[in-house]
């Protein structure tokens, strides 16, 4: 893993769009695998910003809530609309469907993956070191599934969603394995939260406790963290 610390999530969002763009410069990138969250928004800010041309870019996203429709405003459907697909032009853009019972949502997002294996994958981070919906305990080798999310996660989430509103209790992910499938990942975090997450996947045991902890044996991982979510390290970078 080659470890980017900068000094906040704006720089942070300017350095995961130069390792974009060099990737773009230097291959031949076809499907881009993007993530939602408050993490990637500065991200998508540069990208929007930007005149990088994706007209050629199919987008694949790591996961959705079960039961919320593409309308729905706390959908990640949504979500990527308002942050980056309704404001640049992409070929094609995929995100698991939530309204689709488990077999086939499932079935068909390992299906476009196959058709469009992924280049690079955007990836954040949660405060128990899970990616995408993958929760603590979720096999390595797991492929796009259903998942029942944690009480901390569904905390965490809770911000989005008004008050009184139930955040989803399910949802379908793309597994660690199609994850660690891809070419290049580039996982940011940013913030004191994220602290203990990134010293355990940075410096901790390979562990399915830890999801994102497998990235520490994929081939091309760049980690871009601002100091506060640095702040628990003891390697120097
Ligand atoms: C959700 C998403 C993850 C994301 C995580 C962290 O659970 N499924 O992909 O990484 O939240 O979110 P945030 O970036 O808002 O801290």
């Amino acid at each position: 893993m080659e470890v980017f610390i900068v000094k906040d999530e704006q720089e942070g969002g300017k350095k995961a769009f130069e390792l974009l763009e060099k990737e773009f410069n230097d291959k031949d990138i076809q499907v881009l695998g993007l993530a939602t969250g408050s993490t990637p928004e500065s991200l998508y800010r540069e990208m929007v910003a930007s005149d990088l041309d994706f007209s050629d870019i199919v987008t694949v996203n790591l996961d959705e809530y079960v039961g919320l429709d593409e309308n729905h405003p706390q959908s990640y459907h949504y979500f990527m609309n308002e942050h980056l697909l309704s404001k640049k032009d992409f070929k094609e853009s995929f995100v698991p469907d939530g309204m689709k019972e488990e077999e086939e949502a499932t079935s068909e997002y390992d299906e476009i993956i196959r058709q469009h294996p992924i280049d690079i994958q955007i990836l954040g981070i949660g405060q128990n070191g899970h990616i995408g919906f993958n929760e603590p305990g979720t096999p390595f080798d797991s492929t796009t599934h259903k998942v029942t999310l944690t009480q901390n996660t569904i905390e965490a989430n809770q911000r989005f969603f008004e008050e009184g509103e139930e955040v989803p209790k399910s949802a379908y992910t793309m597994g660690v394995g199609t994850i660690m499938d891809v070419d290049t990942v580039i996982l940011l975090a940013y913030g004191d939260h994220k602290a203990d997450a990134i010293k355990a996947t940075l410096e901790g045991p390979v562990t399915e406790e830890v999801p994102a902890s497998a990235l520490q044996n994929h081939p091309h991982t760049y980690v871009v963290i601002d100091q506060a979510a640095a702040s628990k390290l003891e390697k120097d970078y």
